[in-house]
């Protein structure tokens, strides 16, 4: 059968806010083109929200709009596997044991760790530190192959390798040594408001950020306010990061090459650009706005979606926790 040479390819995304116009370019959208060829493991990685505190109902409603909006972005539920990690009781029962084969030095090295830790200096718990641990079981617990991750999460995946490793050359065969998989697109979207930082959630100016169900109004006047240069045209080049941000969001949103874009903005001002980008994302992003509402307003169905997706990640998983826990010499 053709499906069973399928590659396995798996991520999670946090969802602790909402989804951004960064998470769909430049994660979102790769999962979307990657159900054809891969088998498909996606979830939403509940448990590791945790590590910073969450408002109780502000941490639910967070959950579902993500699983809505993800769907709407196009996760088809029907051939992809797309589940609530802490629906899944593996995952914290093989991050435990995958914490006693972690090195402390090894977590000390993190630095996503070291990140938060100074963001969030009142509250660096244990998770924070041990978060790689749960982030090798979700990926480890099933085989995956390959696991689309940005370029933030590249440390934490060539930590997982070392611990399946590890494990490995202790008990031989339990762990498949994932592969991190770098899309052929992948826009790295930036903030508009501060276009040398990633864009974020947690960004300071609400300005910065664009939400996926942000209304269209909302879109265009971020866009307009989107921090520039005084070059006044555009064009791609060094010390224009605001520019380069821009050019980057219209091409993915429109698949025009930057040249293209150059060419077709040549002797315009930045105004109409920040115009046209605004308004190309507006519609990009209406299809997804409109199913989302549709699915939102839907729980049954969408609780169904994800009831039935998690009875088969506990299932898939389970083998590779109970192949685990009887090399290491739990009694079965
Ligand atoms: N740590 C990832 C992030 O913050 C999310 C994540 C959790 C993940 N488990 C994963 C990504 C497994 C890839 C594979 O972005």
């Amino acid at each position: 059968m053709e499906t069973e040479k399928k590659k396995t390819a798996l991520s999670l995304i946090q969802p602790s806010g909402t989804i951004t116009l960064g998470n769909y370019l430049g994660a979102i959208r790769n999962w979307v083109a990657m159900q054809e060829e891969f088998n498909c493991i996606f979830a939403l990685a509940d448990l590791h929200t945790i590590t910073v505190r969450q408002e109780p109902a502000q941490m639910r409603k967070n959950i579902l709009d993500a699983y809505a909006s993800i769907m709407a972005c196009g996760i088809d539920v029907e051939k992809t596997l797309f589940f609530i990690q802490s629906h899944v009781t593996t995952h914290a029962q093989m991050a435990w044991i995958l914490n006693c084969y972690t090195q402390f030095g090894e977590l000390s090295r993190m630095t996503q760790f070291k990140d938060k830790s100074q963001k969030h200096a009142d509250n660096i718990n244990a998770g924070l530190f041990t978060y790689p641990a749960l982030m090798a079981a979700d990926i480890l617990l099933y085989q995956a192959d390959l696991v689309p991750v940005g370029a933030d999460q590249v440390q934490h995946l060539e930590l997982t390798r070392d611990i399946a490793t590890r494990f490995n050359g202790l008990y031989p065969n339990v762990f498949k040594i994932p592969e991190a998989y770098v899309p052929k697109t992948g826009a790295r979207v930036m903030s508009l408001q501060d276009p040398t930082r990633k864009m974020s959630k947690s960004d300071e100016n609400v300005n910065g950020c664009v939400h996926l169900l942000d209304p269209p109004e909302v879109i265009m006047k971020k866009f307009k306010r989107a921090v520039t240069d005084s070059e006044a045209v555009v064009r791609y080049g060094e010390g224009k990061d605001g520019i380069n941000n821009l050019i980057d969001i219209y091409g993915a949103v429109t698949g025009l090459t930057r040249e293209q874009i150059e060419k077709d903005f040549d002797g315009k001002g930045y105004g109409d650009f920040k115009t046209a980008v605004g308004e190309a994302v507006v519609e990009a992003l209406r299809p997804i706005k409109e199913e989302y509402e549709k699915l939102r307003a839907d729980k049954a169905y969408l609780e169904s979606c994800y009831r039935k997706a998690d009875e088969i990640a506990q299932r898939i998983s389970q083998r590779t926790l109970s192949k685990a826990m009887k090399k290491i010499g739990f009694v079965q």
